[in-house]
């Protein structure tokens, strides 16, 4: 299947331009498209065949959920058969944006969307491009993150069109996420809210709104897979073919000392090895192959440029990547969370390699 990309803008997109992709969904055809954290893989959410579509797509698990993206709270009761006191205060406060709530699910919402589970997983995007999409078509869109399964999500068109041209049909194109970290998973299914996937909305941030919070223990490649509560956590994530390694520290200086100790064991040329950080670290490595964010540690910058950085280093052919760690609190959190991933997918590769 040839895969079209249409270029819109993305504060203003021109809803003629969109018109088509905005067919190919009503369609049951699949469209990629932008959001203010990652780029999506959107078809109808109640379309049970069109879901189907999305996973045959990525190559993803069946028993890994789908979030479902509306435009309105209106439309997320037609999904649910309940919304706890919670979940309003939640989405009042942080919604349109970087937020998904898992709620109890209603009758109209198919067993694919949810693997089966009793929940669904909402957002209401902010994006513009996303927004107007999502009304054009006039159904919720179910998207996971535009990637084959296990690769780095993408946060530019040219990553999408990398893991799945020609077997999509569009792919709209309004240039870079601005948080380019998938959005912050709240169970509020039960007694307190749960943090299922931390994200650009910290945890700090939902304690203020809902005064008690749980934070789900996060499975990491090499721990025993439990029952996760979010499914998607317990598969191989962010992986991009070089092997990656955490330099973490304190502070840049110590950072890039431990990065600098790793890199020698390696006994590679140096235009193998490539690296990811601030100008603080980076300057402190004779490395040829450099990513930088900015100049001082910052994890919202980081964050934005991570899966970008990573699938480059990737295309500039080195072996090893060499991020530097940063601090866990705030965004650095999610940042962590998704490098740890990263990393730790490439030590078990072979064994639960969902990429395929
Ligand atoms: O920012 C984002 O959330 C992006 C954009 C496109 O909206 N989407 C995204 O989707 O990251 P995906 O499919 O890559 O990740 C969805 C996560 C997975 O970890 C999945 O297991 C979890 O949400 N999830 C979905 N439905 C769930 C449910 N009913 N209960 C628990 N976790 C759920
Ligand atoms: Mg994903």
């Amino acid at each position: 299947m040839p895969t079209e990309i249409i270029r819109v803008d993305a504060e203003r997109p021109d809803d003629r331009l969109l018109e088509p992709a905005a067919m190919a969904l009503r369609r049951g055809r699949l469209v990629a498209f932008p959001t203010e954290t990652v780029y999506g893989l959107g078809a109808n959410a109640l379309d049970p065949a069109a879901v189907a579509a999305i996973f045959q797509a990525k190559g993803r698990p069946g028993d890994n959920p789908l979030i479902v993206h509306v435009t309105s709270i209106e439309a997320v009761y037609a999904l649910v058969d309940a919304m706890p006191p919670v979940a309003l205060r939640l989405f009042a406060a942080f919604s349109p944006g970087p937020l998904t709530l898992v709620l109890s699910r209603s009758a109209l919402v198919p067993d694919l969307v949810t693997a089966g589970l009793d929940t669904v997983a909402v957002r209401l995007p902010a994006h513009p491009v996303a927004r107007r999409l999502i009304d054009l078509a006039g159904f919720p869109i179910a998207a996971p993150s535009a990637n084959r399964s296990g690769r780095p999500s993408p946060t530019r068109a040219w990553h999408v069109a990398a893991d799945l041209e020609g077997r999509i049909s569009y792919i709209v194109d309004a240039g870079e996420c601005s948080f380019g970290i998938e959005s912050t998973v709240v169970d509020v299914t039960g007694k307190n809210p749960v943090v299922l996937r931390p994200g650009s909305i910290t945890n700090q941030q939902i304690l203020e709104v809902t005064g008690v919070l749980s934070v789900e223990k996060q499975e990491f490649a090499d721990s025993s897979p439990a029952t996760p509560r979010s499914p998607g956590m317990k598969y191989r994530h962010y992986a991009p073919r070089a092997k990656v390694l955490v330099a973490e520290g304190s502070d840049p200086v110590g950072r890039a000392e431990f990065a600098g100790q790793m890199a020698a064991k390696l006994h590679l040329p140096p235009f193998e090895i490539g690296y990811f950080g601030c100008r603080q670290f980076l300057n402190l490595l004779p490395a040829e192959q450099k990513v930088a964010y900015g100049d001082e540690p910052e994890p919202e910058l980081a964050g934005r440029l991570l899966f970008d950085a990573l699938r480059r280093l990737d295309r500039a052919g080195v072996k090893v990547i060499i991020a530097e760690g940063l601090l866990e609190h705030g965004v650095g959190i999610a940042y962590m969370n998704r490098l740890r991933k990263a990393a730790g997918a490439w030590q078990i590769k072979g064994e639960e390699d969902d990429d395929k």
